[in-house]
């Protein structure tokens, strides 16, 4: 990559601190190793309690300068970052694609949605816009006062990105909080702190002003804790397990927090459905990227009457899914470590031994496992409940609609739901009683077009994202109150 920033020297990647790419102090780094092969794909550096306050520190400093500057300005270096990614669009793939174990196809289009997602966020930061309320609208006040409100930004924040989407979901952090005048103090995921350094880079390089944004790496467990809890902190903008997000949430105090965690999506559906289509959003929703999406469908919950004729569509398409590496875009990849491969296998074999039928697949090599489907899963069941992140679809089998709600919401979590039928009442109906953020109507459960507001509630987060709602998240009122003689 033809860069001005030099953010590597062979496979050995810095950190971005005021403006400068530097080594931590203390010398470690963490190796990086592909999940496809396990070759190394570069190191980055483990950065000390110590060093990750002169991150925040920077962040801090630079964030006053930077809430100054007009709003178009900020927006136009948020443009001026999507086209250098654009351009280098490939090379960002390619290294998704060795990272991340993710198919090249697949990898493209995060990198593309990514672009689409920072233009859009710099357009929308200049929309959004304060108000002015009079006092006669309240008894007793008269016109005597007018308060003037505006969107003011929330300082320093936290940006934590997962593993599945560490550019994608690292930008979608990002750029909404440096248009709204935030700093930010970046720390991907370490599997994809690579390819969230060159999203880092791609700012460097359009010119944002140096501690503006600050990528600081290394190991959740050994910094996390303590950037979350920094005093520096003015806002966390969270991705990642519930498990890890309920932990933030109880150590990070008062500051605003937007969390997007786990889901166990269910996709109902009804005896009146198009079980063509539906298969194939189903198939489509429960093993792209071999699972390993928070909306992925994680449960089909089918009304008895279909079941089996849902099946008969269903198990050729998961038979035409491609297996292999994602270089060669094989629709289902090895997974992202060999421990989250063990964890699926469990939930496997928690169902065999309680008797699920398998349909297809419990196969596996190393972490590579073959897309694998379960009818007649019942509610004792692991798979009925967690979140594997693989590529395992259970079947369970409902009497009626009633059945279907209340399993769906038996769920700890509360991201989306489908549900598939020909009649829109039916599909309201049911809508209205799911405790989701979204659910989809005859669609596979998904995030995107990003503007849209994506939201998880019970497990699933807190706090609505999308760009503006991000934005609006990642800024509060301010008001000024004109008293009239
Ligand atoms: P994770 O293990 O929770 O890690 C997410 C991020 O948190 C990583 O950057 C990780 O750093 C960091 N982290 C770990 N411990 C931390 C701590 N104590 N304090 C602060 N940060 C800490 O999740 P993952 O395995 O990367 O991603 C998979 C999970 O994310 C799934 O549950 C999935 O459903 C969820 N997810 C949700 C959404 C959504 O929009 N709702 C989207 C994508 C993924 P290290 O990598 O260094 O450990
Ligand atoms: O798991 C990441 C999440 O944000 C899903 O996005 O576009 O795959 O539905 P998407």
């Amino acid at each position: 990559m033809d860069f001005k920033c030099i953010f590597k020297e062979g496979k050995v990647y810095k950190a971005l601190l005021n403006g400068e790419w530097v080594e931590s102090k203390s010398a470690k780094t963490e190796s990086i190793f592909s999940p496809v092969d396990g070759a190394l794909v570069g190191k980055v550096q483990a950065m000390t309690k110590e060093e990750a306050d002169l991150f925040v520190k920077s962040a801090s400093n630079a964030q006053k300068k930077w809430a100054t500057v007009p709003v178009n300005e900020r927006a136009d270096l948020v443009h001026k970052a999507a086209d250098i990614l654009y351009k280098e669009k490939e090379i960002v793939a390619d290294i998704l694609v060795e990272e991340i174990a993710k198919n090249k196809k697949s990898s493209l289009s995060e990198v593309t949605r990514t672009v689409d997602f920072m233009h859009f966020t710099a357009e929308e930061g200049k929309r959004v816009v304060g108000e002015s309320l009079s006092s006669d609208a309240f008894p007793g006040f008269g016109k005597g006062k007018v308060s003037i409100v505006s969107r003011v930004p929330l300082g320093v924040v936290l940006a934590i990105s997962p593993f599945n989407y560490p550019v994608n979901l690292s930008a979608s952090k990002i750029a909404p909080a440096l248009v709204a005048g935030n700093a930010v103090v970046f720390k991907p995921p370490t599997q994809g702190s690579i390819s969230g350094l060159y999203l880092a880079q791609v700012f460097c390089e359009a010119g944002l002003p140096a501690g503006v944004l600050n990528a600081i790496t290394g190991q959740g467990r050994d910094i996390g804790d303590y950037l979350v809890s920094h005093s520096g902190i003015n806002m966390i903008a969270f991705t990642g397990s519930s498990k890890v997000g309920k932990h933030i949430s109880k150590i990070a105090g008062m500051i605003p927090l937007l969390l997007e965690l786990g889901g166990k999506d269910a996709a109902i559906v009804l005896e009146d459905a198009d079980l063509e289509s539906t298969s194939k959003e189903i198939v489509s929703g429960a093993f792209s990227y071999s699972g390993q999406r928070c909306t992925a469908v994680k449960r089909v919950l089918v009304q008895d009457s279909v079941a089996d004729k849902l099946i008969e569509i269903l198990i050729p398409m998961v038979k035409k899914l491609k297996v292999g590496r994602p270089k060669d875009d094989a629709d289902i990849t090895p997974l992202i470590s060999t421990s989250a491969a063990d964890y699926v296998q469990e939930l496997i074999d928690d169902a065999i031994n309680k008797k699920a039928k398998l349909l297809i697949g419990n196969k596996r090599e190393k972490n590579l496992i073959y897309p694998t489907v379960f009818d007649n899963v019942s509610v004792d069941m692991r798979l009925a409940w967690e979140e594997p992140f693989g590529p395992v679809l259970p079947i369970m089998r409902v009497k009626n609609e009633g059945e279907a709600i209340k399993i769906a919401n038996d769920s700890e979590y509360g991201l989306q739901s489908s549900v598939f039928t020909r009649n829109i009442d039916r599909a309201f109906e049911i809508s209205s009683q799911l405790e989701v953020g979204t659910v989809q109507i005859n669609s596979k459960t998904e995030r995107g077009p990003d503007h849209f507001p994506f939201i998880g509630v019970k497990s699933s987060g807190m706090g609505t994202q999308g760009i503006r709602y991000s934005i609006e998240a990642m800024s509060r009122s301010k008001a000024v109150v004109i008293n009239l003689k």
